[in-house]
């Protein structure tokens, strides 16, 4: 092999090697090689872009005033906020109680509400055993035998002071059958004044939080 073609190899190998290097890095305002084009990219208008086509130039349209998403027309108010047109609560259930009613209820209570509330309603749920500071309410206090049903519908809709909203978590038809597992629970069970500290001492008289390490397990 002579040093001329020697050379051309070389300097032919050097070439080719640049080229599938030499891009790297560099930057380009053209749209990449795209060999396979698969429908990646389609005519289409995505959220907060621009569109030539509306007076307005945006893409997203306001919809019509009044429109109502299919589903979400939530005119009985007494069934969507547990109160009455003059804003006073609802005082029993929207619809009928059934079993189904209570067996959901019962099962929605154990998984939403058992875990501070407690799975008999007595308010001492699971947290209780790691100090919660603040003691849920017992349901079984002479208040929440007094409440209207829209009072509580509305207790879980909205979380009261230290208590959180359910209402991402439980849709309201569940609220309402929650409602009608408190009262069966609560035909059964006996009013009391306060809701108990654990460790039986009353709230009132017992020297706080630390009691808790004294509770009995026969509620849960
Ligand atoms: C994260 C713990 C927690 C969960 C879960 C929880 N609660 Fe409560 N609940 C509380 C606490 C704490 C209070 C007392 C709030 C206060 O007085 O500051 C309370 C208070 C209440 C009251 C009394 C309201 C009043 O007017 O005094 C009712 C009724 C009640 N809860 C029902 C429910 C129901 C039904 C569920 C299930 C959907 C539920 N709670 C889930 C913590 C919880």
């Amino acid at each position: 092999m002579n040093t001329t073609r020697m050379n051309t190899r070389i300097v032919l190998t050097t070439a080719a090697l640049l080229l599938l290097v030499g891009c790297r890095g560099m930057t380009s305002e053209d749209p990449p090689i795209h060999p396979n084009p698969n429908m990646d990219t389609q005519e289409k208008y995505t959220a907060q872009r621009s569109s030539a086509f509306f007076a307005d130039g945006k893409a997203m349209r306001t919809p019509p005033e009044g429109t109502v998403g299919r589903g979400r027309l939530r005119e009985d108010r007494a069934y969507f906020t547990g109160r009455n047109v003059d804003s006073s609560f609802v005082s029993t259930l929207p619809f009928a109680v059934n079993d189904a009613v209570l067996t959901r209820g019962a099962e929605r209570f154990a998984i939403f509400c058992s875990p501070c509330h407690g799975i008999s309603g007595d308010g001492q749920g699971n947290i209780m055993k790691y100090k919660y500071p603040i003691p849920p309410t017992s349901l079984y206090e002479q208040k929440v035998y007094d409440m209207a049903d829209g009072n509580i519908f509305e207790v879980i809709s909205n979380g009261i002071r230290n208590m959180p909203s359910y209402r991402q978590q439980i849709p309201p038809e569940d609220r309402w059958n929650i409602v009608a597992h408190i009262r069966a629970l609560q035909s059964k069970g006996t009013p009391v004044a306060v809701t108990p500290m654990p460790g039986a001492a009353p709230a009132t008289t017992s020297g706080g939080i630390d009691t808790v390490t004294n509770r009995t397990e026969t509620a849960q």
